[in-house]
């Protein structure tokens, strides 16, 4: 009979950023996985021992990134993190947007488990925490809370648009009820979970330009669902965040989705989201557009005041990005001389009808996916990879060099795997050398990225079209 203990890959591991760690005796292990490490990571300090500075000075020169904590300690880690926010949101020394930078950082991290590990209690719960955390900081420093809300220079992405929703739900809904916290916890918290449910839609459909077919459609359109569905199992999630989540693209005139629910039946929080959730998605940089100036936003949005968004509740957050904007004009991009390009009916996920402007612009073919095309190989080889572009923080420099393991190639892209995620669409140049071939330099663009087992992520990459062409 095998007496062996149970293989550690039965264990969840999450991952933690070298530079998320204090610098003090460990509340819970550490774990570490080399480069090319076969198998789950293996232990690299228990709890007791202290981390120190020398700890990461030599970590970063291996440069090793991320250490692991076992999914059952993770409760450990989260509350030291919550404390750890906290302290950086109210760090003196730090300039005002360099902390609003770091915080949404950590929480889009946050939001990365949740989406990672579907079902699982521990990221769901570190979510309630942050919220907890943004109504103190909201009622002790609104200006600085207020500030968390990034209105430009950052691209779509699901998780940094979930942290995005959840401050701008939070700052509406202490609009709505000034002075109810509870209503402004649970606001934050299902404007932080309400695409919950994309997790399932591939990133292909999230950054889809132009019309979504009926069957895509039908895909996209499920997420409002999915989110509820998972979140109703855990009985720590309150009502008014399920409703967030299920009814975030429902409208007042009933055209909306999942349920087409009339004007009576959709919450003041599902409103409250349905306005900030529209609001991120257009003034966010698209793969095929950049972003949109908040003031252009929402005159794009005010189409939709009394038929998709509450009228009272438009208004309340269009003085309230006004006041922002007005107090700190460099926050934001100003509104464009010629007026917004974009209609309401344009936004990815609102429409099934949807129908984005097309601007032409050398990003349509540098986001061509050509990956489909050519046949592909299993191939076990190493690439040196550097980041050009990311749309989250990394923990590789942009431009520094670091190793992928690919596991097929094909003439458009390459399955590579990582030990921490890339983001979708991030770009990467990859040096490739093939034996008996000659080396070859591909920039490519990340159009799928899936866990690979403990501390493996798989992601799918696609040459750029327009690389081969430029050169002829
Ligand atoms: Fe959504
Ligand atoms: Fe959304």
């Amino acid at each position: 009979m095998n007496t062996e203990a149970k293989p550690s890959t039965q264990q969840r591991f999450f991952p933690i950023p070298v530079d998320a760690l204090d610098h003090d005796v460990l509340q819970m292990d550490l774990y570490i996985k080399f480069a090319g490490q076969p198998g789950a990571p293996t232990l690299y300090r228990s709890s007791g021992l202290k981390f120190t500075p020398e700890d990461s000075e030599r970590l970063a020169a291996q440069n090793l990134k991320f250490l692991y904590i076992p999914g059952n300690q993770h409760h450990v880690f989260r509350k030291s993190l919550a404390e750890r926010l906290d302290r950086t949101f109210k760090d003196p020394s730090q300039a005002r947007d360099q902390r609003a930078r770091v915080v949404r950082d950590v929480c889009s991290k946050m939001i990365e488990d949740v989406l990672l590990f579907p079902g699982d209690a521990e990221p769901i719960a570190a979510v309630a925490d942050i919220s907890r955390n943004f109504a103190d900081w909201s009622a002790s420093d609104p200006k600085g809370f207020s500030h968390l809300l990034n209105m430009s220079s950052h691209d779509f992405y699901t998780a940094t648009h979930m942290v995005n929703v959840g401050v701008g739900c939070g700052l509406l809904a202490k609009e709505v009820r000034p002075g109810d916290r509870e209503f402004f916890t649970l606001a934050v918290q299902g404007g932080l979970l309400h695409d919950l449910g994309k997790r399932g839609v591939p990133s292909e459909l999230l950054n889809k330009e132009g019309k979504l077919t009926p069957e895509e459609w039908k895909v996209m359109s499920s997420h409002p669902a999915a989110g509820f569905e998972e979140l109703k199992q855990n009985p720590a999630i309150p009502e008014m965040v399920l409703s967030m989540v299920r009814d975030h693209h429902e409208r007042l005139d009933g055209k909306g989705y999942p349920a087409k629910l009339d004007a009576s039946r959709i919450s003041p929080p599902a409103r409250i989201c349905a306005i900030v959730d529209v609001f991120d998605a257009i003034t966010a940089a698209r793969p095929y557009r950049g972003p949109t100036p908040p003031a252009d936003t929402l005159k794009i949005m005010r189409d939709g005041r009394g038929t998709q968004f509450d009228a009272d509740m438009f208004d309340l957050w269009e003085r309230l990005v006004g006041q922002m904007l007005q107090a700190d004009p460099t926050r934001a991009p100003a509104p464009s001389p010629e007026g917004p390009k974009l209609t309401l009916a344009g936004v990815a996920d609102q429409d099934p009808a949807c129908d984005h402007p097309t601007p032409p612009s050398i990003e349509r073919n540098l986001y061509a996916d050509n990956r489909r095309r050519f046949p592909r190989f299993a191939v076990s080889i190493h690439a040196a990879a550097q980041v050009v572009r990311a749309g989250k923080a990394m923990p590789v420099r942009r431009g520094e060099k670091f190793t992928v393991q690919v596991v097929d190639i094909g003439r458009g892209g390459l399955q590579i795997q990582t030990p921490w995620p890339l983001s979708l669409n991030d770009l990467l140049l990859i040096d490739l050398e093939i034996p008996g071939q000659q080396k070859v330099s591909r920039l490519a663009r990340v159009v799928r990225v899936r866990r690979a087992g403990d501390a493996q992520w798989a992601s799918g990459v696609a040459f750029m079209e327009a690389e081969g062409k430029a050169a002829a």
